[in-house]
């Protein structure tokens, strides 16, 4: 366990965070999820302490789990919605007395609070892939306190830690953990790449044998790729890449298919600008579907994840999510997952806003 090396830094992607640290995030979370099931109180460990949760985008469990979160740890989240302040923006994006420059936003709530938090990715940066990335990377650049990534358009990290700690609550080990992620249909294309880049960092990173099945054109970000690469080989592990949703699947311990926008979806130079030709691409594949018949190719222990929202009766069919098979050995994790948003979150925000 590595606890030094905690206070003060940021949370923006688990690139940035080394194996060890992330088993310390999980044993925190463990710990934490224990005091919170016995009842045990735990609110001196952020006693008065501020975060500030800025969300350009919609959210359920993320601003839930950071809200209830920080007052369970003894502090207050307050909540920010752009419109509603002067929106954060980087130069050359601003607009006379509707929008302040992050380094100006970043210092004042740097004086008056101990973390800020933000979401953003799509339509606010419209659709430049890292676009929101950077936005969150000048956050942390000017302000004096952590600055929590809850989802940009490159990396979802608190859902890639939730993930893993589930993974681990129900296999007891990440070593020969099949772990599958995989594209799966929406009628939407406007689905960041943020959770299925992450939950393969992480994967890779603890050390599962890692799937990734998309169709050709749903190809993630090869610098991602390339770290994954890298993770399963200093860890022995595997990672491959496969075009076929069922050949994925077979006896796989961890099936997680959703959603992500194609290539095509973003702005020039990594996309072309074509919502419409995405949407055309998208609907080439309306078969990858989870239903009881894929999930029966996996492990007779196999588990169902998704981040939520899901779009059901099209990414997922409701037997599936709902558990509703009574033949199926598989089974649905997608309310752990959700809730373990709130205790990986916890440990992260005690380890560094202590
Ligand atoms: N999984 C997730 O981040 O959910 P929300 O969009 O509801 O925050």
């Amino acid at each position: 366990m590595r606890t030094d090396s905690f206070r003060g830094r940021d949370f923006i992607t688990l690139l940035e965070w080394s194996k060890e640290e992330v088993e310390t995030i999980l044993d925190v979370a463990l710990d934490l999820k224990r005091r919170f099931a016995l009842g045990e109180p735990h609110d001196h460990i952020l006693r008065a302490k501020t975060l500030f949760m800025i969300f350009y985008n919609q959210s359920l469990r993320t601003r839930n789990s950071f809200e209830a979160g920080m007052t369970q740890l003894g502090g207050h989240a307050h909540y920010l919605d752009p419109g509603k302040i002067y929106t954060p923006a980087l130069p050359g994006k601003e607009v006379a007395y509707s929008t302040e420059r992050v380094s100006d936003v970043a210092r004042v709530l740097s004086r008056m609070g101990h973390g800020i938090a933000i979401r953003c990715y799509g339509d606010p940066v419209d659709w430049v892939y890292g676009g929101a990335n950077e936005l969150i990377r000048n956050f942390a650049y000017w302000a004096d306190i952590p600055v929590l990534n809850m989802e940009d358009d490159k990396y979802h990290p608190f859902q890639a830690l939730a993930d893993t700690l589930t993974v681990y609550e129900k296999f007891g080990t990440f070593k020969g953990v099949r772990f599958v992620m995989s594209w799966a249909y929406s009628p939407s294309v406007h689905k960041p790449r943020a959770v299925p880049q992450s939950a393969i960092i992480a994967a890779t990173k603890m050390g599962m044998d890692v799937t990734l099945a998309h169709p050709p054109e749903m190809e993630l970000d090869p610098e991602v790729i390339q770290a994954c690469q890298n993770y399963a080989k200093v860890n022995g592990s595997s990672f491959r890449i496969v075009h076929d949703f069922e050949e994925a699947a077979k006896g796989a311990h961890v099936l997680y298919p959703k959603a992500w926008a194609p290539v095509q979806m973003f702005k020039p130079p990594v996309g072309e600008d074509n919502p419409k030709l995405a949407q055309e691409i998208f609907d080439r594949y309306k078969d990858w579907k989870a239903t009881p018949e894929y999930m029966a190719l996996a492990d007779p222990e196999a588990i169902y994840m998704h981040c939520l929202p899901a779009d059901r009766s099209w990414e997922v069919e409701d037997a599936v999510i709902d558990n509703t098979d009574p033949k199926s050995g598989w089974r649905s994790v997608v309310y752990d997952e959700a809730e373990n948003r709130l205790h990986v979150q916890k440990a992260v925000m005690s380890l560094v806003m202590r």
